[in-house]
């Protein structure tokens, strides 16, 4: 089943380029810094010592936490240990959160370039002002694309615009109702339909998204609204589903990559690399048929026992 996903996966987004020899990565036991494009790829014993969890979440390079443990400055997570431990990423505000809990949980390397991750952003509402922008969210580094995603629009009496930045110009792409009443914020999120809460769905999305929200005629009239409900003084932005794609982006293509044997990434024997065709640019790497683990690591892909 997963595997059968991994290689739609790759089907999907790359072209496989001859597979490289193991043999011809040279081993090294220090650690290696590209200093003009920041990559830092760690020696077996420096990846030993670093952290490869956040509570029941896992990571592994090229993520990391912690000076020397991640490859570029775009894969340094944080781990926020406050009650539930969290991992976020370099923008403070995107989260990555469990999948399918079947699936191992976290960033799962040697399986997925797939990360489920959460966001959300609210806004605070007042009588009297019709209009609110919410302040953009982009992908946490240009070698993160939104994969895939459906937003929640908790508001009361709202038409949600998507701003599109290449053009300037904005589009209604959901609108909520408030019929009054109590509603719980759950509940609202668990059917969001158009009746307090309504969803926006992306595909592949480069740039992130902006939002702005116009009141709806009529629905700041207070024999209309019921100004006690709880979703009646703020709009909320939550995300219902979303994953982000990532790939290395320090070269083009698996060709210039492999040019650079100090900074290629498929770096573990029985691996191979794979271009981004789907966006034009960097590469990502795979542990070759009948071999399972990370292939961003040395030694990382091991033979499948098969069960
Ligand atoms: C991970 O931890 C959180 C809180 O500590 C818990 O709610 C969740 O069920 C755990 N997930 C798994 C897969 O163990
Ligand atoms: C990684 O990110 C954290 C939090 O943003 C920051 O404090 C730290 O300096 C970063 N580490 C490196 C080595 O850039
Ligand atoms: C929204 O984000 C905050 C912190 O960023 C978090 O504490 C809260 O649980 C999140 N809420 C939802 C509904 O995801
Ligand atoms: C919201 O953003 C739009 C487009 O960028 C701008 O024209 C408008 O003035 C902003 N409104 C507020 C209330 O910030
Ligand atoms: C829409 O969701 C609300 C709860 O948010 C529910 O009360 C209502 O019955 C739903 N309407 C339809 C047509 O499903
Ligand atoms: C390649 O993998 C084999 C085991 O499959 C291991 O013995 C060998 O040391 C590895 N070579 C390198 C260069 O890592």
């Amino acid at each position: 089943m997963k595997l059968c996903f991994l290689l739609l996966q790759l089907a999907l987004l790359g072209t496989q380029t001859t597979p490289v020899s193991g043999a011809a990565v040279v081993a090294t036991s220090t650690t290696r810094r590209n200093e003009e494009n920041n990559i830092v790829v760690p020696s077996t014993a420096m990846l030993a010592r670093c952290p490869k969890a956040c509570g029941n979440l896992s990571f592994a390079y090229p993520f990391g936490i912690g000076s020397g443990c991640f490859r570029a400055p775009e894969f340094n997570l944080t781990c926020v240990d406050g009650g539930i431990p969290r991992i976020l990423f370099v923008d403070g505000i995107t989260e990555v959160i469990d999948g399918d809990t079947s699936e191992p949980s976290g960033i799962d390397v040697g399986w997925s370039q797939l990360i489920n991750i959460a966001y959300n952003s609210t806004i605070p509402v007042v009588s009297g002002v019709d209009v609110y922008n919410m302040s953009s969210w982009s992908p946490p580094g240009r070698s993160f694309v939104l994969f895939g995603s459906s937003i929640n629009v908790m508001a009361c009496g709202f038409d949600v615009y998507l701003l599109d930045h290449d053009t300037g110009t904005s589009s209604n792409v959901c609108s909520t109702t408030c019929p009054g009443g109590q509603m719980t914020e759950t509940a609202a999120l668990q059917n969001c339909n158009g009746t307090w809460c309504c969803s926006v769905r992306f595909f592949i999305n480069f740039q992130g998204f902006q939002f702005s929200f116009v009141r709806r005629r009529g629905e700041d009239d207070s024999r209309v609204v019921d100004h006690s409900s709880p979703l009646w003084n703020k709009i909320s932005v939550t995300t219902n589903y979303a994953r982000l794609m990532w790939r290395v982006l320090d070269q083009p293509t698996c060709a210039d990559a492999e040019g650079d044997a100090a900074t290629y990434a498929c770096i573990s024997n029985h691996s191979s690399c794979y271009d981004t065709s789907l966006t034009h640019a960097g590469y990502q790497c795979s542990c070759n048929g009948g071999y399972l683990g990370n292939p961003y690591v040395r030694g990382g892909c091991s033979r499948d026992k098969g069960n």
